[in-house]
């Protein structure tokens, strides 16, 4: 039987809410947010520290690596002081990931190979205390190989493009999917997925050979608005009442 796929859930979104209003109020309260996905059957919180702090605040990073009660994975871009940061706060994970400030979103995968010594060096820094490390690549069989270079425990799949694609193009994508994850596996690095999944593409993903991990945010952090609104006009009309 395949093994069960752990689930990582990215809490960004719920502070992007709160950034929306300059972060002045008190809700969302990210403790409550990590609490809830956990009691969901969250394994992993995720989060991502951007540089321009569009969402997750240095004050989120350190109250979640303080009270999380499962594995704290911080995705950041392959910057010094960025590594300050988790050398500080020592969350379980780290995820590597490309970043420009003027993207919507992380919109590719990670260049390993062109930033192989430096990458390299920050990885062992962060595994020499205890941390853990991946890289969010795109299913691309170089920059596999690039991340086990580096000493990656293992590699994000980027499945965004994927996740959009339609027909043979899809078809297509998937199979590059499948044998760069083949090739992790082979290299003994883990398999992890993310990026754009909601409940169909989710579905179709825990297809996907070896595959460990899955980390989801926006779709998650929709779906709790749609589930959730009810309640909470609810319990706003018992205070009006
Ligand atoms: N994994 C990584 C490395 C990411 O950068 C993101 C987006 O922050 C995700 C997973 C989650 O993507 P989404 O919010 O589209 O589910």
């Amino acid at each position: 039987m395949k093994n069960k796929i752990r689930l990582g859930v990215n809490i960004d979104h719920a502070a992007t809410l709160r950034q929306v209003r300059g972060g002045m109020t008190s809700y969302p309260n990210m403790q409550q947010i990590a609490e809830l996905a956990i009691q969901g059957g969250a394994e992993q919180i995720t989060i991502h520290l951007r540089e321009d702090r569009r969402h997750i605040q240095e004050k989120d990073l350190r109250l979640l690596s303080d009270v999380c009660t499962v594995p704290l994975n911080l995705e950041m871009a392959a910057q010094w002081k960025m590594i300050q940061f988790a050398r500080k706060y020592k969350p379980d994970w780290c995820c590597f990931v490309p970043e420009k400030r003027e993207e919507l979103t992380t919109e590719g995968g990670l260049n390993v190979k062109i930033n192989q010594k430096k990458i390299s060096q920050m990885t062992e820094k962060l595994q020499f205390i205890g941390i853990e490390c991946s890289m969010f690549i795109d299913p691309n069989l170089e920059q596999v190989n690039a991340s086990f270079e580096v000493g990656a425990d293992a590699v994000e799949f980027h499945t965004g493009h994927w996740v959009l694609l339609k027909g043979v193009k899809k078809q297509a994508e998937w199979k590059r999917l499948c044998k760069a994850a083949e090739l992790a596996h082979s290299l003994g690095m883990g398999v992890h997925a993310g990026h754009g999944l909601d409940f169909e593409a989710t579905k179709l993903i825990t297809k996907l050979p070896y595959l460990e991990e899955v980390n989801i945010g926006h779709s998650l952090i929709c779906y709790s608005l749609e589930l959730g609104l009810k309640a909470a006009t609810k319990k706003m009309k018992t205070i009006l009442r």
